[in-house]
């Protein structure tokens, strides 16, 4: 009785103590799960939300994630008319808008407004996917796991009980059931989605708005994009999921979402719903020294030395500015963001507080009587010791063998072509003349001597970069030079990078081929590196990155356990996800403070003529001339950007940001440069979020581009 109350008196205690340490904590992970309406009562209270929980989401009647769709697996879209419009970003529909290009027809350059339902462009292998129900499954998976189950047991019992729910939870013919783990697997939930797989391009501006500011401008504030596309959902006449056919229709939704144009103010609240990809809020302190002190300087270097090969072709040459632009834009994208990440994490002093929590955690465990946070922590730090030589050679090889280095990408493909005709060689005929035109396409977008350049630096980076354990004696540099020339003349007439020789290897029958490749010398070296990477590297890594999920699983556990007022949102997984912020500037460094809006002058000031990265249409200099803003001028201007405290990552690209009636105002697409540590530590004082604003994209479809019949869709009137 006694010692119950003692017991008692502590979990208050330790209630009150959580809640006060909350004002640091629970506003740093803030990725909630839209079923777990516990958690929003609290925030919705706090901000004055008109919203019910319910409104947000419902299993039982149409709600806002009804609106909301994972586009495409990797970004958000959303549902703006009664007839199946989706917004999304431009760089998330790029790939569809490029595809569509010709040189008659390039809408890359001039943008694209379907005039009509048939004008609208459909895209193979395009999808968009809803979530119509979260489940709570935690109990149901992880039934069957016991404490003294090792790591291996314990994922043949969870994957049992996942296949077992994947069929007997109830849903219908055309959906399906996913189950992911939250907390390093401290919890499930399954989500009941339905794919729909007739997506059509409707809508996006020319490049100079959709990506305006480029790279330079890339993950930085001020901002002054029209990041947006549009397109429409197609379903077949009873409204389900199909295959593209010229019978299906436009989906009518259970809920699209109405825009506002009455914009935003300072202190406004928004909401962001969509499906962050990845975030690691929890990880200890040294977890977070290893990443930015060994992971990210090594990433960092690697991509750096590529943009500096292309860059010097780039600006020599425009034909090779133009194959290359895409490419350079991806290896900047993450680049940049890595860079930002390292600085952001000094400057907030994350590590420092990490350790501070720790020892939060280590004092409120021994005050309730426990002993194995310490443990855990030392096990855990001597697992992510035992990771750090596989996980760097991991993305030495990610990097330098694959991601910069188009050559090895090619020797990856003839890798994978050469297990299929090992495999089966009766089908020889039939695979080989689709490998060499997917060839010869990859190969017309390249140029060989950018590639034989850029693989003699990935070369040098191999070797200065991985590790000795890892290393494949055949990517030695050798000491002279006309045998280290003989190497990359090799590769330049390798069968996987010249088009003759892989069609003359293809003309005679499997057999064959298979000899080709085995005497070709520079196919020799890129298998010992492919090799060594599916061999060595990966079970290694494999190997150390289980052991510290499950020991993460036991540390998240012990938090939550010891922290029980704290509001625990899980880290991000690719699933969807609300959350709360409010429209708000920031201080980048000492003595600055930046606006959170940014307007149509702002645009024009950073005009730079024929530049690839700052030149604009004629028509929007005209327009700007001539104030002819109409309905959407505020000022004298017409808002372009904005920025807010909501907790975002990649894969948020292209989500809603709503106001407090849960009407749409903004579109999100990018994070502050200072802020992109939020992925490791959120701090709320220097993270902000990048939305364009829902009346920039209206002022550019209704003045600029040609898609009054779109305005007239979105705004009903
Ligand atoms: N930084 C934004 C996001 O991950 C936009 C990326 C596209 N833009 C670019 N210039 N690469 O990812
Ligand atoms: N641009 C990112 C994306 O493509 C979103 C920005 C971010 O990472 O916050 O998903």
């Amino acid at each position: 009785m006694i010692e119950s109350f003692r017991r008692f008196k502590i979990l208050i205690a330790a209630y009150i103590l959580s809640v006060s340490y909350v004002s640091v904590w629970a506003q740093h992970v803030r990725m909630w799960v839209p079923s777990e309406t516990g958690d929003y009562y609290y925030q919705l209270k706090e901000n004055n939300v008109r919203l019910q929980a319910s409104d947000l989401y419902s299993a039982e009647r149409p709600s806002l994630n009804d609106a909301i769709v994972q586009f495409n697996g990797g970004c958000t879209g959303e549902i703006i008319s009664p007839r199946g419009l989706v917004l999304t970003n431009h760089h998330c529909g790029y790939g569809a808008i490029a595809a569509h290009s010709t040189l008659e027809h390039n809408y890359v350059e001039d943008g694209f407004w379907a005039q009509s339902q048939a004008e609208e462009l459909p895209n193979p292998g395009m999808y968009v996917t809803f979530v119509r129900k979260i489940i709570d499954v935690t109990g149901e998976v992880l039934q069957g796991v016991t404490p003294d189950m090792d790591a291996r047991q314990r994922q043949s019992v969870t994957d049992r009980n996942i296949n077992r729910l994947k069929k007997t939870l109830p849903h219908e013919a055309w959906q399906d059931i996913s189950i992911k783990p939250f907390f390093y697997g401290n919890k499930y939930y399954a989500f009941v989605e339905e794919n729909y797989r007739d997506i059509r391009l409707v809508g996006a501006p020319p490049s100079s708005i959709g990506k305006f500011g480029a790279d330079t401008d890339n993950w930085m504030w001020p901002r002054h994009s029209g990041d947006f596309s549009l397109f429409r959902i197609y379903a077949d006449k009873n409204n389900r999921p199909a295959e593209y056919s010229p019978d299906n229709v436009p989906y009518r939704p259970d809920r699209y979402l109405k825009v506002s144009t009455e914009g935003v103010h300072e202190g406004d609240m928004i909401i962001v719903y969509g499906f962050p990809g990845r975030t690691q809020e929890y990880l200890p302190s040294f977890r977070v020294a290893q990443i930015t002190g060994k992971i990210n300087p090594v990433r960092i270097g690697i991509r750096r030395h590529a943009l500096d090969v292309l860059d010097k072709f780039m600006r020599r040459n425009d034909t090779l500015k133009l194959k290359y632009t895409s490419t350079y834009a991806r290896i900047a994208n993450y680049w940049k963001k890595w860079k930002g990440e390292n600085m952001g994490i000094r400057r907030s002093g994350a590590i420092a507080e990490k350790k501070h929590w720790e020892e939060e955690v280590l004092r409120r465990e021994a005050e309730t009587g426990g002993h194995e946070v310490a443990d855990i922590l030392q096990e855990l730090k001597a697992a992510y010791d035992s990771l750090e030589a596989p996980e760097l050679a991991r993305n030495v090889f990610i990097e330098a063998g694959y991601v910069d280095n188009p050559w090895m990408q090619y020797a990856l493909d003839m890798y994978r072509f050469e297990r299929q005709v090992q495999r089966r060689p009766e089908k020889f005929d039939e695979l080989k003349s689709d490998f060499y035109e997917q060839m010869k396409n990859k190969w017309a977008k390249s140029d060989a001597r950018v590639n034989r350049a850029l693989f003699l630096a990935m070369w040098q980076d191999l070797n200065r970069y991985m590790p000795e354990k890892y290393k494949p004696s055949s990517w030695e540099i050798p000491a002279n030079k006309s045998s280290h020339d003989k190497v990359s003349d090799n590769w330049q007439h390798a069968v996987f990078t010249d088009s003759l020789r892989l069609k003359k290897a293809l003309e005679g029958g499997a057999e064959n081929f298979l000899n080709v490749l085995k005497n070709d010398s520079a196919y020799k070296m890129a298998r010992g590196l492919i090799d060594s990477f599916y061999n060595d590297i990966s079970p290694d890594y494999a190997r150390w990155q289980n052991k510290t999920v499950e020991l993460m699983r036991s540390y998240q556990s012990h938090m939550m356990k010891l922290f029980p007022g704290f509001r625990w949102a899980p880290d991000a997984n690719g699933t969807l996800r609300v959350t709360f912020g409010e429209v708000r500037g920031y201080e980048p460094r000492d003595g600055v403070y930046y606006e959170p809006f940014s307007t149509l002058d702002g645009v024009i000031e950073k005009y730079i003529p024929g530049d690839y990265e700052f030149d604009l249409p004629e028509k929007l200099l005209d327009i700007y001339k001539h104030k002819d803003f109409g309905k959407y001028a505020v000022n004298g201007t017409v808002p372009v950007n904005f920025l807010g405290t909501a907790h975002t990552t990649g894969g948020n690209s292209g989500s809603p940001a709503l106001n407090a009636k849960g009407e749409l105002v903004g579109l999100n697409f990018d994070r502050v440069w200072e802020g992109t540590m939020s992925d490791l530590y959120y701090d709320p004082s220097i993270c902000r979020n990048i939305m364009v604003d829902i009346r920039y994209v209206l002022f550019i479809m209704d003045k600029l581009g040609d898609a009054s019949r779109l305005v007239h869709e979105i705004l009903q009137n």
